[in-house]
């Protein structure tokens, strides 16, 4: 199949961009979106231009590290995928298809679709995290987990940290992200000694990063790869209030 291509360029933050048109031809539609800019890019290569830059690991829907805006939608146009799961058979022969960068103020722009989400790593480091005796592995049987609270923590352990909740979202908020963040250490017994601190201290370092508040319009869910529920944000904001009625405890907003 062949598409026509309209890829954001911009060789940095500071030079200006747009979108410049490339033709897309022989392509297989089973190939995925990222392996058909592969095929632009060596083409490219071969007549010594500058090749499209944008971010892939895993390639597999789990590490977070692809995302672009593919005609107007985050991941593209098929639900509960990430960039690298949309294959070309989600489009038909001859489409123009726009593919644009992930756009935030909190995620400024590196190069053509690939920008700095190092805002998430510093909102973990924050207090995404327990902290463990070291030493031996407990028994497995040690600390029982009710069921329905281990199916929900790992509902919200199933973010990948991409950001296409902050893409959509027309505050770009980052609260789905934090709210999966928070509730999936807070769920379990293993998180609850640090459980007030860490809503207070990701929240607080959500706000320093610049993301903006949260207007419930639910586009963040609908975007979501991992279908992450606007349930965990009506529960973080509890977790948030009982810390704040507790009072601040003496580690909270502590940053990484
Ligand atoms: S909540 Fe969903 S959209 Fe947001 S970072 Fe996590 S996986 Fe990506
Ligand atoms: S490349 Fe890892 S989720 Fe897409």
């Amino acid at each position: 199949m062949n598409l026509k291509l309209r890829v954001w360029r911009q060789r940095n933050a500071l030079s200006e961009g747009g979108l410049v048109e490339y033709e897309a031809r022989n392509l297989n539609p089973n190939m995925s979106f990222l392996e058909m800019l592969d095929v632009v890019n060596e083409e490219l290569i071969q007549r010594g231009k500058d090749p499209i830059a944008f971010d892939s690991d895993c390639r597999e829907g789990i590490c977070g590290s692809c995302g672009c805006v593919i005609n107007g939608e985050p991941h593209g146009p098929e639900s509960r995928v990430a960039t690298c799961q949309t294959y070309l058979r989600s489009f038909k022969e001859g489409d123009t298809v726009v593919i644009e960068a992930f756009r935030a103020k909190a995620f400024p722009l590196i190069k053509d679709l690939v920008v700095d989400r190092s805002a998430f790593d510093r909102i973990i480091q924050a207090g995404g995290y327990i902290s463990v005796a070291t030493g031996s592995a407990p028994p497995a049987n040690a600390m029982p987990v009710p069921k329905h609270r281990a199916e929900m923590a790992m509902d919200a352990a199933q973010c990948i940290g991409c950001g296409a909740c902050v893409a959509v979202c027309k505050n770009a908020s980052a609260m789905l992200f934090v709210a999966a963040k928070v509730s999936h250490l807070n769920l379990l017994p293993q998180g609850e000694p640090e459980k007030d601190s860490r809503a207070l201290s990701l929240v607080r370092q959500m706000d320093a990063e610049g993301f903006g508040n949260c207007t419930v319009t639910g586009a963040c869910e609908v975007a979501c790869p991992k279908g992450i529920s606007l349930n965990f944000i009506a529960k973080m904001n509890h977790d948030y209030a009982v810390a704040l009625l507790k009072g601040e405890p003496a580690h909270a907003g502590r940053a990484g």
